[in-house]
């Protein structure tokens, strides 16, 4: 069942421009969305939205709730679901709480799920499991189309929960009154192609993957939505190549990870968000200046200098790069952990779905 790949993570990395078709399919209709799932829903009575999540999802979670809050100006949290669960929130029938679930069986996402549902907030699920359990726990749920996902390292259904996630930022706006921009609905319609672009840039991404087979750490920075892109990088390089990542907002560099940087240190740098890129790029040459190897992933007319591994990706709507960098920090991830002989679809004590917390 692996289509002729060598492995499950590759052949789900190979499966996303097809599966974020699948999850865009008959959602977006003349420049409007359409989530029926999500009919009956007043969002005008809310005054405060949670995304809840673990792992990868949280991560999706965290690219969401951004885009929720720029589009509606709403306070917007995110919560690792282990944390919301104990953590007494503020929340109650004015609150909005999202949960997201690729299995839709993770212990301490549903227990923050069924919390949610006692305190009186409006529930909605994004899960890839049909009939799972949370998916029947929530008041609304709305499906990823990744199709089973059987390696242990989320891939498809990372890229296919940021599509859903972000059609449903965009419909709360919507509904809520707020301004949508209907180039973004258009691009949002192209990603399938985009993603598919990259994958054919595999060998590049294999190559910087040569950088950190004999490594011990890596460093990865973002701001704004890149940071949310970074967390993922590095989650997904520790747990199929055993490479120590940690990811840094790249405006806290200075406020201590910087120490860390000594020649030959790599750090992976994202910088998409037109806002900040420059800011972010300027952090990387404090760490070259420290003989740090970098690998730079920005978008094609930003400006850069004495940086030498450079990815330019396509200059789409800042709020979709989240979709496009993550092909990439799959390909290192994976290609880091194939060279070092590691098991990539059976990571050491990891399992697909916690359901225990
Ligand atoms: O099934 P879930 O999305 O609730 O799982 C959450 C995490 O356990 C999961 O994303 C985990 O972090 C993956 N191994 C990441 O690749």
């Amino acid at each position: 069942q692996k289509n002729g790949f060598d492995t499950y993570m590759l052949k789900e990395i190979n499966e996303q421009p097809h599966v974020i078709q699948e999850t865009l399919r008959g959602r977006i209709f003349e420049h409007s969305i359409v989530l029926d799932e999500l009919k009956d829903v007043d969002f005008n009575k809310f005054n405060k939205v949670y995304y809840v999540a673990c792992g990868t999802a949280y991560h999706a979670g965290l690219c969401g709730a951004s885009i929720l809050e720029r589009a509606t100006r709403l306070p917007v949290l995110t919560q690792v679901a282990s944390e919301f669960r104990y953590n007494d929130p503020i929340i109650d029938e004015k609150t909005l709480c999202i949960f997201v679930s690729q299995s839709g069986e993770t212990a301490d996402t549903l227990a923050a799920l069924k919390l949610a549902n006692e305190k009186g907030c409006t529930t909605i699920a994004v899960t890839n499991v049909l009939g799972s359990t949370i998916s029947r726990e929530a008041q609304h749920t709305l499906y990823t189309c990744a199709g089973p996902e059987i390696a242990v390292a989320s891939t498809k259904a990372y890229t296919t929960q940021l599509v859903l996630l972000t059609l449903i930022a965009l419909y709360i706006a919507d509904k809520r009154g707020d301004t949508v921009d209907t180039d973004l609905m258009e691009q949002l319609n192209n990603l399938p192609e985009y993603v598919s672009k990259l994958i054919d840039d595999e060998a590049i991404f294999e190559n910087y993957a040569k950088t950190l087979k004999d490594k011990h750490d890596c460093y990865f920075i973002g701001r704004s939505l890149d940071y949310a892109s970074v967390l993922e990088g590095a989650l997904k390089l520790k747990e199929v190549s055993y490479v120590h990542a940690d990811a840094y907002i790249a405006g806290e560099l200075k406020h201590g990870p910087i120490a860390l940087i000594e020649p030959g240190t790599v750090v992976i740098a994202v910088a998409t968000q037109p806002h900040v890129a420059a800011k972010t790029i300027s952090n990387i040459q404090e760490t070259i200046a420290r003989g740090a190897e970098v690998i730079l992933f920005t978008v094609e007319g930003q400006e850069v200098s004495g940086v030498e591994n450079i990815y330019y990706l396509p200059n789409i709507n800042p709020l979709l790069q989240s979709v496009l960098v993550a092909i990439p920090l799959q390909l290192i991830a994976y290609h880091t952990a194939c060279i070092k002989g590691c098991d990539v679809d059976k990571p050491r004590n990891l399992a697909k779905s916690v359901t225990v917390e």
